[in-house]
């Protein structure tokens, strides 16, 4: 179930890797019982309801819902698939992945060796293209930074990359974007006569491409790669690998262009990333704070430049987290980063961040725009809006102190939409016995030994009573094994999403109380299946009648109720 690497092994390797290795290198935990407790990083909030279990090896929010082992963490936490999640914990613990060859391991590998590789080759092409060399010097570029961000040239010519591969890969260029297909399916290079900016993941592998033209009449500007399996926009920041390698500042710039986070680089500030022509994601927001305490979000002075701070706005708001900053910055007009720090050098732009403004103001300047707050009229209309936009932010101090200045400034208490408190997912009254049995199972699988071996489970045709026949076998062959490493037998499953949360028990039994609990659950399950079974027989008496067996059989269950 776990595609092409056997559960054994991944059995293994949960169970040589300890989760709190695993979370804590990124997550700050603190102690809370027999668990960890920290703030959750897949949502936004200011109270911890984000649990590690060292005993369960098994993370869960009660908040968001988000749970799993160790290889779910890091595929959540990291982006990573689940092939390179297993991949990466191995590596730690010093285990290799067998290579059994799925379609999966394969496919994804390849589709890297040619992004990689067709860099490669845009690397070199540079080397040869003397206009586009000069054009970088043009724009302040040295040798030295072209290098570190790769930076390629596109031949001008319809096969300079496709010839490069062969045919049993030409379909890969297809699928990562380097080529495209014509109305008469002939297939010809994407990228021509550009300078090629490549896009890494935040592991630094080459994802997708970006091209800038070279000529003033050559259309469009920028040409990007579209979704492909190994890219997706919402989620990926150009030269976050970079930035996070080689930036010492807590905060981390956010620009609009590659050139802006070249011409940043090239000066000496080397933190910064850009969204690669999209808004900023939700995603983006939660990355970044992964790494960074501080975003600040550079604009250029245009009406553009401030309709995208708006949209930023309403993300950033939304995941404003008390133990982090967001702030805004304005560049003047008819400037870009790149412009800015080319034209006036590095202290200069230095300066310029400190006249960041942080998000509050933003958000009350943002609210009052066009609006004459001294009429009666203006205030009205202000503290609609500021409140709508206050509505956003995750309860916590700063929405506190937010709706107190609305208040002040409009003398009217501010009236917020109730925000929705952290859901509670898990109602130990409400779980039905099938819930519990597997609840009590999955956080202690060694309790398996109470339940009878006999139980004719399958005699109630139910895919849910298949299902726990399953955890109970499993259960069975390893009554050591840990919660997590019993759930990933279930990846990809209907099941896997819907388990996480039965795994916490709310309710602190001993392990006697629940062994008592279970041999209860055993007894309903027994009793069920009886009647279960009385019925079929009966229908089975009036269809065909029975044999000698089954009129035994049905005796003896009619037996069973009298005592
Ligand atoms: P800009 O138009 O602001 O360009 O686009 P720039 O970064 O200042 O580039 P230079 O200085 O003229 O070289 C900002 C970003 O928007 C995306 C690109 O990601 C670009 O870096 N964009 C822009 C496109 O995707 N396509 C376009 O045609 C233009
Ligand atoms: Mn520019």
């Amino acid at each position: 179930m776990s595609g092409s690497i056997p559960n054994e092994f991944i059995d293994q390797l949960l169970d040589r890797t300890d989760i709190y290795d695993i979370v804590s290198a990124r997550v700050n935990l603190k102690k809370s019982g027999k668990d960890f407790s920290g703030l959750c990083p897949f949502h936004a909030e200011n109270t911890p309801s984000f649990t590690v279990s060292q005993q369960k090896q098994f993370y869960h929010c009660f908040g968001c819902g988000k749970h799993g082992s160790a290889i779910g963490f890091m595929m959540d936490y990291e982006g990573l698939d689940f092939v390179d999640a297993v991949t990466e914990l191995a590596q730690k613990v010093g285990l290799e992945v067998p290579q059994t060859g799925g379609p999966r391991l394969d496919s994804g590998k390849n589709l890297y060796e040619i992004t990689e590789k067709a860099s490669r080759i845009f690397k070199n092409n540079l080397k040869k293209s003397e206009a586009t060399i000069k054009y970088l010097k043009n724009r302040g570029i040295n040798g030295e930074t072209a290098q570190l961000f790769q930076l390629g040239y596109a031949q001008n010519a319809w096969d300079g990359i496709a010839k490069q591969f062969a045919p049993e890969q030409q379909s890969l260029l297809l699928k990562v974007g380097l080529t495209v297909s014509n109305d008469s399916g002939r297939e010809y290079d994407k990228f021509r006569d550009r300078l090629i900016f490549p896009i890494h993941d935040r592991r630094g592998r080459v994802i997708a491409f970006g091209g800038r033209a070279l000529q003033a009449d050559q259309k469009p500007k920028y040409l990007n790669s579209p979704e492909t399996p190994l890219f997706h926009k919402g989620r990926e920041l150009y030269a976050y690998h970079i930035a996070r390698k080689h930036s010492r500042d807590p905060r981390i710039l956010v620009v609009e262009g590659y050139m802006d986070v070249i011409a940043l680089h090239q000066h000496g500030i080397m933190n910064a990333v850009a969204t690669l022509g999209t808004a900023t994601s939700e995603q983006h927001v939660t990355q970044m704070f992964r790494a960074w305490d501080e975003i600040v979000f550079c604009f250029d002075g245009d009406r553009a430049g401030r309709d995208a701070a708006g949209k930023a706005l309403l993300t950033a708001l939304k995941l404003y987290r008390d133990d982090k900053q967001i702030s805004f910055l304005f560049l003047p007009d008819n400037h870009d980063p790149d412009s800015y720090v080319c034209e006036h050098g590095k202290d200069a732009f230095e300066q310029l961040l400190d006249t960041t403004i942080p998000l509050s103001k933003f958000l009350l300047r943002t609210a009052s725009q066009g609006l004459d707050i001294n009429t009666l009229d203006g205030r009205a209309r202000f503290h609609d809006k500021a409140s709508q936009l206050v509505a956003q932010i995750p309860t916590g101090t700063f929405r506190k102190m937010l709706v107190d200045k609305i208040s002040q400034l409009t003398h009217v208490e501010a009236q917020l939409p109730p925000q929705p408190e952290a859901k509670i997912i898990f109602d130990e009254k409400n779980l039905t016995p099938a819930k519990k049995l597997l609840s009590i199972l999955l956080q202690h699988p060694g309790s398996v030994e109470h339940i009878p071996e006999d139980i004719p489970w399958h005699y109630i045709k139910d895919k849910r009573i298949e299902f726990i026949q399953k955890v109970i076998e499993i259960c069975r062959q390893n009554p050591h094994i840990t919660t997590a490493a019993a759930l990933e037998n279930f990846r990809g499953t209907e099941y896997f999403d819907r388990l996480g949360p039965i795994t916490q028990h709310l309710k602190p039994l001993s392990v006697e109380q629940k062994i008592l609990e279970l041999q209860d659950i055993v007894a309903y399950f027994q009793e069920k299946i009886r009647q279960y079974r009385i019925r079929q027989l009966r229908e089975q008496q009036l269809a065909e009648g029975l044999t000698p067996e089954q009129k035994q059989e049905l005796v003896a269950l009619l037996a069973q109720q009298i005592n």
